[in-house]
């Protein structure tokens, strides 16, 4: 029996958190209560958000397990779990975040299928493993190259999961050479997920984490790599988290014209509000997440308790005891920002909540402004693309 297998059914499922919330069964899809979200800087690994595309892939024999790396290199090779774990171990901690992260709240505004998700399909790890641009070096490819020598432009990683979306296929992503052989890109094969053995429905035994890039790329139950000239062929990469203009006739889309989505846009949410009705008149605490794509800082989190007449600036931080300064040598780059503030909260108050990164990108005001139109099977593209504010009246 091979090392990594997937079922074509959901009977072998792992047990889960019974605090999560579920958004879909088969496949599971699955996040934290906001409030739970915030109450600490490194997500628990049972509250971190899962999102699968089919049934958990289980591994009978690790000893069996290997990562075949192949395509336009010179030394293709078979890498057990032994040869990964000898190479340099990493520990980078990473958000990864959902392109469908807060679709819900955008299906209110606009038309959009695929499973909805409030505002928790993210989670902050620490990841354990090799870094890419290491392993990498291993089928002869030096780092920080653009192509091999065959012409290799893309590394594509491709799992067993048996997805519908790929007619019962595997799960692919890719990213560009580049980025992979980038050693401070820090791109991980991860093997550990906050110092525990990553479990079945984070990627056991192996998984892709791409630091600052939406989580679509980042492929769980790695089975192989390969080195190729284009981009990704599958589902995923093109017909799938992509953006497109308000002219877009759905009907006759050419997926072509557009590249797939990598960073993720600059955002906040709110986490300690769960509805219109909670908040009353008098004190409140307002704390939640923001975060950036490509590794680009949290310059600032603004609050406003009138609809965004004024603005106070929130307080920020990572790490206890570590002042958060947006791209300082001691800030996790890749990594979400916490934010607080408590406020007095008036009659008639509309509370938002405003990023602003290290770029000057700013969160847009609302959802009806945003430029790019849905994707109606999977919005998510472009809902990633532009991260509105949250608003509460009362
Ligand atoms: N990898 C495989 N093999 N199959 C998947 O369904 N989902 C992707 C990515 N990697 C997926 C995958 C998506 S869309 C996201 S957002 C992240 O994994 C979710 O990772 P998590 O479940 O560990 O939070």
């Amino acid at each position: 029996m091979p090392g990594l297998t997937a079922p074509s059914d959901y009977a072998e499922e792992p047990p889960r958190h019974p605090a999560l919330k579920i958004n879909s069964k088969e496949p599971f899809n699955a996040e934290p209560h906001r409030s739970a979200l915030v109450t600490s800087y490194i997500t628990p690994v049972d509250f971190f958000y899962k999102r699968n595309h089919g049934p958990i892939p289980k591994v009978e024999d690790l000893s069996r397990y290997s990562v075949c790396i192949s395509g336009l290199v010179n030394k293709p090779i078979q890498l057990s779990m032994a040869d990964i774990w000898a190479l340099p171990k990493y520990n980078v901690t990473a958000t990864l975040q959902c392109a469908g992260n807060r679709r819900t709240a955008m299906s209110k505004v606009r038309k959009v299928r695929g499973v909805g998700w409030d505002i928790s399909a993210l989670g902050n790890a620490t990841w354990g493993g090799a870094k890419l641009s290491d392993v990498l070096e291993l089928v002869g490819i030096p780092k920080l190259s653009s192509v091999t020598s065959l012409g290799g432009k893309h590394v594509e990683f491709v799992s067993v999961d048996k997805c519908k979306e790929e007619k019962g296929g595997p799960y692919t992503a890719s990213i560009p050479l580049k980025q992979a052989t980038d050693p401070d890109a820090d791109v991980l094969l991860a093997y550990e997920m906050n110092g525990e053995v990553l479990n079945r429905d984070h990627g056991y035994p192996l998984r892709v984490v791409v630091p600052g890039v939406i989580g679509a790329r980042s492929v769980k139950w790695l089975d192989s790599i390969k080195i190729t000239e284009e981009e990704c062929q599958g589902f995923f990469t093109q017909k799938d988290y992509k953006m497109f203009p308000p002219t877009v006739d759905w009907d006759n889309i050419n997926w072509s014209t557009r590249r797939p989505q990598m960073d993720f846009p600059v955002q906040s949410a709110i986490c300690t509000l769960e509805d219109v009705d909670v908040i009353k008149e008098g004190k409140a605490r307002i704390a939640g997440y923001a975060l950036s794509g490509g590794g680009r800082g949290i310059e600032r989190v603004d609050i406003s308790v009138d609809g965004g007449k004024t603005w106070v600036e929130a307080h920020r931080y990572q790490k206890d005891g570590v002042p958060y300064v947006s791209d300082g040598p001691q800030s996790d780059k890749w990594a979400w920002v916490l934010f607080e503030a408590t406020l007095d909260i008036p009659a008639n108050a509309e509370i938002v909540a405003k990023a602003v990164d290290a770029a000057a990108n700013v969160q847009p005001e609302n959802v009806e402004d945003m430029e790019p139109e849905r994707n109606p099977q999977h919005i998510l593209a472009s809902d990633q693309d532009t991260e509105f504010v949250m608003r509460w009246k009362i």
